[in-house]
């Protein structure tokens, strides 16, 4: 196990710091769109042999609550079927639009700005008709890129480890896709993007009855390895960093290791990989603060640890929703208006926010990232049976006296129900402070409710700075939750990466970073843009076929 160096905790706060929007002056970015330059967001190697992977002609029969729960449930069958859903599902197209000349891809996964810094590889086990390989999911076509033949040795060695049949997915992050636009924070949202993106591989293999379970015992050295990127002949400032590897359980009923041991690791080292990855932009701007914050939270090597959670039953809505999980996963949007009059019950905000904690038997938080540490400050302005005003949701109880003794001493945190961990603070209309720390963006303000993300910040990253990187994932995860519980309750959601972080701290009373916002999110009636026009996500596929 590596030794922390001092300086990569100083690094990791310095970069928080001087990415930090403020009323005054926006974090370094270029401050223009250099369109000619926009990256690319689809990757694809070049020379790799590729599979297409079969559309899901019709929805999976699976309801609402079972998004969320994994009791009881019959595991899919793997095969080629059942994976081309886990992937469409998850990080699939979900639709294109367009305006006069111009058309954009949506997916199943948001991302900040529509840039998609995300990409996934698969290591594939020899049952599929294709033969065991590490591949490359390639969402534009639906397709998996066959980077390299994993001998059935190796495979058979996976096997015996974890001890049930699965497969690898792993997550890695190409920062330029999102500095193009976003400059020096870019790191944050493409963390961010990581997080939403294992919530959706997590609500997508529970829809299966499988089992994604996060790694955590592995370094991102490992992952490089495992992934090939030792042999992968990078764009220079286009290579992908690796995030996180995951562990697929089909037959979800094992006690999974969080590590590979590293035999079979280096095994990997031996094998010839494809493909080249494709040039995503012609030029590129150095953002020499990401190349090292990346470095300083580069995560090594790790003791595994399995994660206890609560298991208490989750707060089901009067009436439940009537769409079912799959079509809640496929209508996902974000709002870009709302309409500051949709309001919802406090029975379907309490059971919002109550999918939002920890449970070791539902989607997504049973990836078991880490001890849960990001709470919600709640700007409630629209909730029918709930005062307006300023709230608190405690999702780790450990955390709550903390940051009591460090909020402001006149709030009031009174506790809305019994059992439920959500405090009022301070009534009264907070919608143009919802707006006005999030950037000014009149969605904040104009929903049912917006929040902040207040992660336990100080302690995490002394301990290890690449809990930095964590601590986003968690709000990714929370995110998506936020997105789809949205969808199911007849309202929209929006994540929130531009914010003024210390006048948000400000709101709390907190004055050093123990505590920090990391990430906001808003809800409410939608306002739809008629301009644009909406496609089927895979529509160009029969274009090119007819081609
Ligand atoms: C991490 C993150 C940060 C975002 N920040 C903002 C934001 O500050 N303002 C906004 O209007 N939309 C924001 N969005 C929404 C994205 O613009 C949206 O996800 C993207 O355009 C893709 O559209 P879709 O979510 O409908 O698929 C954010 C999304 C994510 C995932």
């Amino acid at each position: 196990m590596k030794a922390i160096n001092p300086s990569q905790i100083q690094d990791t706060f310095d970069y928080h710091e001087q990415t930090k929007h403020h009323f005054h002056r926006f974090a370094r970015s270029m401050g223009y769109l250099d369109w000619a330059n926009q990256p690319n967001p689809f990757r694809f190697y070049k020379g790799a042999g590729s599979v297409r992977l079969p559309l899901l002609g019709r929805d999976l029969p699976v309801s609402y609550l079972e998004l969320y729960e994994r009791k009881n449930r019959v595991s899919r069958l793997f095969c080629l079927e059942s994976l081309g859903a886990f992937l469409e599902l998850s990080l699939g197209l979900s639709a294109w639009k367009s305006i006069g000349d111009t058309s954009w891809a949506l997916r199943m996964n948001p991302s900040s700005g529509n840039l998609h810094p995300t990409e996934a590889h698969l290591i594939l086990p020899p049952v599929l008709d294709f033969g065991s390989g590490v591949y490359h999911y390639a969402p534009y076509s639906h397709e998996l890129e066959r980077r390299a033949e994993v001998p059935t040795a190796i495979w058979n060695a996976l096997n015996a480890h974890f001890g049930t049949s699965g497969f690898l997915v792993g997550l890695t992050s190409i920062f330029w896709r999102e500095s193009w636009k976003y400059g020096e924070r870019a790191f944050r949202y493409c963390n961010h993007d990581v997080g939403h993106a294992l919530a959706c591989l997590s609500f997508s293999a529970n829809l299966l009855g499988w089992k994604v379970i996060y790694l955590n015992a592995l370094s991102d050295e490992e992952i490089r390895t495992v992934f090939g990127f030792h042999a992968a002949r990078w764009n220079p400032h286009e290579q992908e960093h690796p995030d996180l590897l995951c562990f697929v359980d089909v037959d979800p009923e094992n006690e999974i290791p969080r590590h590979i041991p590293e035999e079979i690791v280096q095994s990997f080292t031996t094998l010839a990989f494809y493909g080249d990855p494709n040039r995503l932009s012609q030029t590129h701007v150095d953002w020499d603060i990401i190349v090292d914050v990346a470095e300083s939270t580069e995560k090594p090597e790790t003791e595994p640890i399995v994660y206890d959670c609560t298991d208490i039953p989750l707060r089901i809505p009067h009436p439940l929703p009537h769409l079912s999980a799959t079509q809640i996963i496929r209508q996902r949007r974000s709002a870009v208006q709302l309409d500051a009059a949709t309001s919802i019950s406090k029975d379907q905000f309490v059971c919002i926010l109550d999918k939002t904690l920890p449970r070791c038997f539902c989607a997504p938080f049973d990836v078991e990232l880490g001890e849960p540490s990001v709470h919600l400050l709640i700007f409630v302005h629209r909730i029918n049976g709930l005062k307006p005003g300023i709230y608190f949701f405690v999702r780790n109880e450990r955390d709550f006296s903390e940051i009591k003794a460090l909020c402001h001493s006149n709030f009031l945190w009174k506790p809305i129900e019994c059992n439920f961990p959500l405090y009022l603070l301070t009534p009264g209309n907070c919608q143009y402070e919802a707006a006005s720390v999030s950037c000014g963006q009149e969605i904040a303000g104009d929903g049912a409710f917006s929040l902040g993300m207040i992660a336990r910040f100080k302690n995490n990253i002394e301990d290890a700075p690449d809990c930095y990187r964590r601590l986003f994932w968690e709000t990714g995860l929370i995110g998506q939750v936020l997105y789809l519980e949205a969808e199911a309750h007849g309202i929209r959601g929006t994540g929130i990466g531009c914010f003024f972080d210390d006048p948000v701290h400000q709101i709390l009373g907190f004055s050093d970073n123990a505590y920090q916002s990391l990430y906001h999110f808003t809800m409410g009636g939608p306002i739809e843009d008629s301009r644009l026009t909406t496609l089927l996500p895979y529509h160009h596929l029969n274009q090119e076929k007819a081609e």
